[in-house]
């Protein structure tokens, strides 16, 4: 970049094309949000007053942000927080980083269960909170246990649900997938975005994903679906007749999710996001 732009416009137009020099898809988006959080403003305050000056400390606050995404540090670990479902959520290194592809578990979910339904569901593998979280919000009637195997990612779903008024309704516990939960019986629902990337393409991955935790992507097995073989029999005897299971698979995995062995339940049912991709897999327990 070149030396202490002292405004809005200058540092914006010097950020753009430095983070695009370095990989960086989105960068006038990604420049826009690292510099309105360093300022404390909103995107579009920055446009509202273009040549506002800059002060030293919060042309410095701006760079050590902008620095960091140059090393493709995620951007919502940079500023904190990720949408999803309209809703805010607290990211740590702890936590993935929630997707808008997760988006397409709760639309299934809340498609699943009656507006006024009273009762239980459970998110395995819950990381923020924001697929039990974004559920609850929808559904004032039910409770949520969400489980995780990393204490750290369930300090943050545990916040979240406090931030978002649900804490009372939602018991996070730590754990492999539903062993916290083994006395729970008639729930309505189980979800899950489990891991689900192979180990095989841990290289190719993009380097902001390398900053994740490797405990979020990487499944179980040489088909990365083990968390999913694992969930078809756990979850059954949690669930309700009628009851179902909804776990978020890779784009790439539609045909062998529906060969798992799923006793006790119907056939896999697979829906696509709209972009016509494999995107949550959903079996019925019969
Ligand atoms: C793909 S992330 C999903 C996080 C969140 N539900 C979301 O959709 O953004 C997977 C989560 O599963 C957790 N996890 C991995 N293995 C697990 C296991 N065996 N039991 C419970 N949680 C596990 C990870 O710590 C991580 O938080």
């Amino acid at each position: 970049m070149s030396d202490k732009p002292r405004t809005v416009r200058a540092l914006l137009a010097a950020t753009t094309p430095w983070l695009a020099a370095r990989g960086v898809e989105s960068a006038r988006t990604d420049a826009e949000i690292l510099i309105a959080h360093a300022l404390g403003v909103r995107r579009l305050d920055l446009y509202l007053d273009l040549d506002r000056p800059l002060d030293d400390d919060e042309l410095a606050r701006a760079r050590a942000l902008v620095a960091r995404r140059g090393k493709r540090e995620p951007v919502a670990y940079l500023v904190g927080t990720r949408e999803l479902w309209g809703l805010a959520f607290e990211v740590t290194p702890d936590v993935l980083v929630p997707r808008p592809e997760t988006e397409h578990l709760v639309e299934l979910a809340l498609a699943g269960i009656a507006p006024d339904a009273a009762g239980t569901i459970v998110d395995a593998c819950t990381g923020t909170g924001c697929v039990a979280i974004a559920v609850l919000h929808e559904r004032p009637g039910l409770r949520a246990v969400a489980t995780d195997l990393s204490g750290a990612a369930c300090v943050v779903a545990a916040r979240n649900a406090e931030r978002h008024g649900v804490a009372d309704r939602v018991d996070v516990r730590t754990g492999d997938l539903l062993a916290p939960c083994v006395e729970l019986r008639e729930v309505l629902a189980v979800l899950a975005n489990p891991p689900y990337v192979k180990d095989a393409e841990r290289a190719a991955l993009a380097p902001e994903l390398h900053f994740e935790p490797a405990l979020a992507l990487f499944g179980e097995g040489a088909d990365g679906l083990g968390h999913h073989r694992r969930l078809l029999v756990e979850a059954r005897p949690l669930l309700a007749a009628g009851g179902f299971l909804a776990c978020e698979i890779g784009a790439g995995q539609g045909e062998q999710v529906c060969g798992l062995p799923h006793e006790g339940f119907e056939a896999a049912r697979v829906s696509v996001d709209l972009a016509g991709l494999p995107r949550v897999a959903c079996w019925r327990k019969t």
